[in-house]
């Protein structure tokens, strides 16, 4: 294995010490690890120009000490029981060939910025985690054979340069059977391939920010977007939302750059925008000459009437930039979405996007533009829209059986709901803790990477349930274990006799 080993033949200490030193160092570091094979003596000796004995005289003491065992005829490797007393001492010195420990002194990074979770780490038997598809849900067969066909006739794409903004096909397949979808009428020219909604927020952040730019974001809203806006030092202005979404009305009359809103179902309360407070969400965007970033991350699924049409759809003066994602329909895994940008952007969102990452991979975009081609993302999206709407209605007779009338929000659209707890339920961060005692999930806004600024009515009786990842048998089981968690907590289920399995029943929306 070659090393990292810099010898400095000016140096006062003789070049077989510095070789000791620094290999030694290596080996307490743990960046040779126990039974690695070193090079031989005389290797080693031609790679760092010194003579063999020089390399001899450093792995003989350091074999004398334990760090080596040098093999007759096989090699020479860190040896699997290192000195003891050696273990404890100069770990993490940086080795300098004058002998001194370095020190660094460095200025502070310049990024400042928070995180939102996005990895669940699975503790739970049954988490009602949110907006995750199925796992078995994946086109896994029809995938496998694009990928293999895609690969065979790859001829340069996978060893050149793609087009920054995305695979022209794949554009294409979006500008003309997702856009239309959601009302949206745009060239192929106006699409730019993204790993998803999040990178989309990256982009236009990147494209519309400056420190200090003022930008509208809902209350409460997805922490993914406040984070990001946040690490781009803009200042935000938190817009309480009602069950209508977004209140137009108290946006601020001037100074904003941007507004962030998720109409379609709002992240978190799962509230949808009707369409006259759109028109005055568009009317202020005008006003104002701002922008309206429009986050539809999960408006594939809409189980009930037909869709709004998107901002972006119902926009007259090109202020919308808007956001999809594959993330729900396929997989988080994918990292594929798309930013649909006005005309007047497509340059300098060309050139952001070259800049960040010269373009996204080649072998998915290609794979899902055909998948998107022949029909198959519609066939995939009309079967598990179906499985999902099925869940749904479980999850609601579920609740409703162990717990009464329940009131919820967001349940005609996306993979959650927000089930607003009445008076006689605990507080949702005791709800939390109590299901989660019996190996169920269930999530308050904290743990749901969803953002309160304060003054929000929703945080502390708003529990958030996803219901795609998990199939009927475990949604009931997980809602009978939180009404057995609850119990012994909350008098009003005492006494309730609860079924095997809920009655199957017909949910209507309150
Ligand atoms: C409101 C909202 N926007 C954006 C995203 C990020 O999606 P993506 O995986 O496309 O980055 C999520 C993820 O759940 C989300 O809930």
């Amino acid at each position: 294995m070659d090393i990292p080993i810099l010898l400095d033949p000016r140096s006062r200490h003789p070049l077989q010490g510095q070789l000791y030193e620094q290999v030694r160092h290596l080996i307490l570091g743990g960046r040779l690890k126990p039974g690695t094979s070193l090079a031989s003596s005389r290797a080693l000796a031609t790679l760092l120009g010194v003579s063999r004995n020089t390399v001899m005289l450093a792995y003989e003491r350091l074999a004398a000490e334990g760090y080596l065992q040098m093999r007759e005829g096989i090699g020479t490797y860190v040896s699997f029981e290192l000195p003891e007393d050696c273990l404890a001492t100069e770990r993490l010195t940086p080795a300098c060939s004058d002998e001194r420990p370095c020190v660094v002194s460095r200025r502070p990074i310049a990024f400042e910025g928070r995180a939102h979770g996005v990895v669940n780490d699975g503790q739970l038997t049954c988490d009602f985690w949110l907006g995750r598809p199925d796992p078995h849900s994946f086109p896994i067969r029809a995938w496998r054979r694009l990928v293999n066909r895609r690969l065979l006739g790859a001829g340069a794409r996978l060893t050149e340069y793609g087009e920054p903004a995305g695979l022209i096909e794949l554009r294409r397949e979006i500008a003309e059977r997702i856009g239309p979808a959601r009302g949206i009428d745009a060239d192929p020219e106006q699409i730019i391939v993204v790993g998803g909604c999040q990178e989309g927020l990256n982009l236009t952040a990147r494209l519309l920010l400056r420190e200090g730019a003022v930008v509208a974001i809902e209350n409460p809203a997805y922490q993914g977007a406040a984070n990001l806006y946040e690490s781009y030092r803009a200042r935000l202005v938190p817009v309480r939302v009602d069950d209508n979404g977004l209140r137009v009305a108290d946006l601020p009359e001037d100074g904003v750059v941007l507004a962030y809103v998720t109409p379609s179902h709002q992240y978190p309360m799962g509230f949808t925008m009707p369409l006259e407070r759109r028109l005055r969400l568009l009317d202020w965007a005008r006003r104002l000459g701002a922008y309206v970033v429009e986050d539809d991350y999960d408006s594939d699924f809409r189980y009930r009437g037909a869709p709004f049409p998107a901002l972006m759809g119902l926009d007259r003066h090109d202020s919308v930039i808007y956001m999809g994602s594959f993330s729900k329909s396929l997989g988080a895994g994918l990292r594929l979405g798309y930013l649909i940008v006005p005309r007047h952007l497509v340059g300098a969102a060309r050139t952001a996007k070259t800049l960040l990452n010269n373009g996204h991979p080649w072998l998915e975009q290609a794979v899902l533009a055909e998948f998107l081609a022949s029909g198959g993302y519609d066939n995939h999206l009309r079967r598990i829209r179906k499985s999902y709407a099925e869940r749904r209605d479980c999850l609601l007779d579920s609740l409703r059986w162990y717990f009464g009338e329940i009131v919820v929000s967001g349940s005609e659209c996306g993979t959650h709901i927000a089930w607003h707890l009445g008076a006689s339920l605990p507080r949702a961060t005791l709800m939390r803790s109590l299901a989660a005692e019996r190996g169920v999930g269930l999530h308050d806004l904290p743990s749901s990477a969803a953002c309160d600024f304060g003054g929000c009515t929703y945080s502390e009786r708003t529990l958030l349930l996803g219901f795609s990842s998990l199939d009927e048998r475990q949604i009931r089981g997980g809602i009978e274990r939180v009404a057995a968690a609850l119990d012994p907590a909350h008098g009003s289920l005492r006494g309730l006799t609860r079924p095997r399995h809920p009655r199957p029943t017909t949910y209507v929306a309150p």
